[in-house]
């Protein structure tokens, strides 16, 4: 028997790479989030919120390797993170998301992948 299928597995590493990469374009030139990322390493940036989305949903665990446990709360208590910068992640990930066609997101999928980063921007805000 065959392993069953993960979200990652239909969705593809392609997609990925294309909905991060549109979101960083927009962070870098947004007023609350910019500032917070690494001017000199957004390359790496990219790189691992790639890998945690593509580990999350299935993928090869590339960001365990080089990172270890995700640990995201502990990972953004250096940043200032309030309900506005919360939202402001999710809206620029929304347009980026709402960039990739249905061809390459279905609507479950697209569905999936935006109820967890809801769960997760607000389980990080750290800030009233
Ligand atoms: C709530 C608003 C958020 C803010 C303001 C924020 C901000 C940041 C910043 C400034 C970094 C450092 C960039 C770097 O050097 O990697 C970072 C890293 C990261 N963020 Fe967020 N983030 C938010 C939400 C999220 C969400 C929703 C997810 C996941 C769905 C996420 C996943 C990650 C990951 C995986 C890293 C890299 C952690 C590491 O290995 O060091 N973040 N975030």
């Amino acid at each position: 028997m065959s392993e069953p299928r993960s979200v990652f597995d239909e969705i593809g590493h392609d997609t990925f790479d294309r909905l991060v990469a549109g979101f960083y374009a927009r962070v870098k030139e947004d007023d609350i989030l910019g500032p917070m990322y690494p001017a000199e390493d957004w390359a790496g940036a990219e790189w691992r919120l790639k890998m945690f989305l593509i580990q999350f949903w299935g993928g090869p665990s590339e960001y365990s390797a080089e990172r270890g446990h995700p640990r995201l709360r502990m990972r953004h208590a250096p940043f200032t993170i309030d309900a506005a910068a919360a939202e402001r992640w999710l809206e620029l990930m929304k347009a980026s998301m709402d960039e990739l066609p249905a061809s390459a997101l279905s609507d479950a999928h697209r569905a999936a992948l935006w109820e967890h980063m809801v769960r997760v921007a607000y389980m990080l805000v750290n800030h009233t």
